[in-house]
């Protein structure tokens, strides 16, 4: 942290008797509070159309700490509140702004120092344009000089709706702020475990050479939530699973496991290397939407308050894709999440393809897996095959652990948000979403929505708490999959047309060609090279289907 620059910070929080100060900010500052990590000069200014003063939000507060079994003592509770104070107002009323740069500009007055401004919009997205307008009106949004007091502004998802609605929220941001002021939060990003897969890869030398298609067979991503809707039924059903944790977490854990390597740890590296990533993903057609993915919506959801009674909202969800480049190409990916799944599950398999030859027995030998889990253990697990102990050949399974935390109960979002908050304070944007990223997660995922929304994927039923559905989904996925496995042998004219319409219809196509120029050629176009006819035997699935496109003759 620089030491000058965040020494003295005010966090305004607009919207600040809402749910998120409850849930998210107030958990994570009492938090940073305890380990002595907030700047010196720090207050919270909290930002409200309630009728309320400095003493009742700082009830409000205390009420938030009871409510949430904190155990605080009170002398720690007292020293935690001194840092409140209140602004009240709605966010159309310009006095309001003025009453508020009085206030800042009196902690200033008594700081004797110009403190730099961080604005949390704990509010719907509707309202970021009126807020910029009446912050910049009052001059609150520009900095004191060239170094001192630097204006930030903190935003939560959702980032839109679909490319579109995500374009137009930035021209908002932008209006105001450079992408170097604008800090969007997916509190993914700041899981313990998904920060440590880039140090996994790219610190260890372990992994990274085999790190690719050549010995990585397929990635799978989980997001299991034992809880369900709860009190959110109005939000969640306009939104359904996909658009919840799908276009945002689930991509991002993607990004980590298969981005390449950056050119430093630093932000802005970090940050490119992620949005190369999320542009390389493939934007998948109406028939691989149809091939690949399955939705369910648990028994019950529709009697959630908020929720309409005939609701095709989905929350489950289980979707094929894949990456476009060089490392990844032919490599099949699932991301799925559900919610009441019986059993947290959130982490990332990656599984490594048989070694050609195998000199195990087939019936034995499964394949090794590196798996990162978030829950409901911090752990990444290798697992490998070893000899049994004995006289005998025999093969087991077992596993190399590296063991993070086991948590009996987890506070959602505390540990995440502090982190977070304390990033924003000190101006690191790594774990912080760029425009670039935002635009191509919602890409990727616009044509599954639009595919979805023609009945690509017929909403499947589960029964909450009852685990089965993600096994139904990867059944009936691998079901369609298998059958849409070809290879073309010769890729002239007629065996390019016919690769290109397969491939387009949703096909995984393997294409082999005597000359490899051609071969590679196609690859860019999302076909899996085979450069030669075993190759091309071992690319595909038994029993296979394989079109000969080459003229008669001795070589046929
Ligand atoms: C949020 C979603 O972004 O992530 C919630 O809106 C979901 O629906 C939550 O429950 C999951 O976060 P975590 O940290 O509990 O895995």
């Amino acid at each position: 942290m620089n030491d000058t620059e965040s020494a003295s910070t005010v966090l305004v929080v607009f919207g600040a008797s809402g749910d998120l100060m409850s849930r998210k900010i107030v958990p994570a500052l009492l938090l940073l509070h305890r380990r002595g990590l907030l700047p010196a000069r720090f207050r919270v200014v909290g930002f409200s159309r309630r009728e309320w003063d400095d003493e009742r939000l700082r009830r409000h507060v205390a009420e938030i700490m009871a409510d949430q079994g904190m155990g605080v003592s009170a002398e720690e509770a007292d020293a935690f509140l001194s840092l409140f104070a209140y602004q009240r107002g709605t966010f159309e009323d310009a006095g309001a702004y003025s009453s508020l740069a009085e206030l800042l500009a009196g902690m200033d007055e008594s700081w004797g120092v110009c403190s730099s401004k961080l604005f949390y919009l704990a509010v719907p997205p509707e309202n970021y344009r009126t807020i910029f307008d009446r912050l910049a009106a009052s001059g609150l949004t520009s900095p004191c000089s060239d170094d001192e007091g630097w204006t930030r502004v903190l935003v939560e998802k959702p980032f839109g709706k679909d490319a579109e609605t995500a374009r137009e929220l930035d021209a908002v941001l932008g209006t105001l702020f450079r992408e170097e002021q604008v800090y969007r939060i997916d509190h993914y990003l700041a899981k313990e475990m998904l920060q440590g897969v880039l140090n996994f890869r790219f610190i260890n030398n372990l992994f990274e050479s085999a790190w690719g298609s050549q010995a990585i067979e397929r990635i799978d991503i989980f997001l299991h939530e034992t809880l369900g809707v709860e009190a959110r039924g109005a939000f969640y059903n306009g939104v359904g699973a996909l658009r919840d944790v799908g276009q945002n977490h689930l991509l991002q854990m993607l990004a980590l496991v298969t981005m390449e390597q950056p050119g430093s740890m630093g932000s802005a590296s970090i940050r490119e290397a992620r949005a190369r990533l999320l542009r390389a993903l493939r934007k998948p057609t109406y028939e691989e939407v149809a091939a690949t993915s399955y939705r369910a919506q648990y028994d019950g959801y529709l009697d959630i308050e908020g929720v309409e009674p005939d609701s095709d909202t989905e929350t489950y969800f289980r979707l094929g894709l894949s990456i476009d480049d060089a490392r990844w190409r032919g490599v099949p990916i699932s991301i799925e999440s559900g919610k009441r799944m019986g059993r947290a599950r959130k982490e990332i398999v990656v599984t490594f393809r048989h070694p050609r030859p195998c000199l195990c027995s087939d019936s034995v030998h499964r394949q090794n897996r590196v798996v990162f889990a978030l829950e409901p253990t911090e752990s990444i697990r290798i697992d490998f095959w070893a000899k049994k102990p004995g006289l005998s050949q025999e093969l087991e399974e077992r596993s190399f652990d590296f063991f993070l935390y086991e948590r009996e109960e987890r506070a959602q979002y505390v540990e995440e948000y502090a982190k977070l908050l304390l990033d924003g304070i000190s101006g690191d944007q790594t774990l912080f979403v760029s425009t670039d990223e935002v635009a191509s997660m919602w890409e990727t995922i616009d044509p599954v929505l639009d595919a979805w929304e023609r009945g690509a994927a017929p909403l499947e039923r589960y029964a909450p708490d009852e685990p089965g559905v993600s096994e139904r989904a990867a059944a009936s996925v691998a079901g369609r999959v298998s059958e849409r496995h070809v290879g073309v042998v010769g890729l002239g004219k007629m065996g390019t047309g016919i690769a290109r319409n397969l491939r387009e219809s949703g096909w995984h196509v393997v294409g082999y060609n005597r000359s490899g120029e051609r071969t590679k050629a196609l690859v860019a176009e999302g076909i899996e090279g085979a450069y030669s006819l075993r190759e091309l035997a071992r690319a595909l699935p038994a029993p296979r289907i394989v079109w000969v496109m080459v003229p008669a003759g001795d070589a046929t």
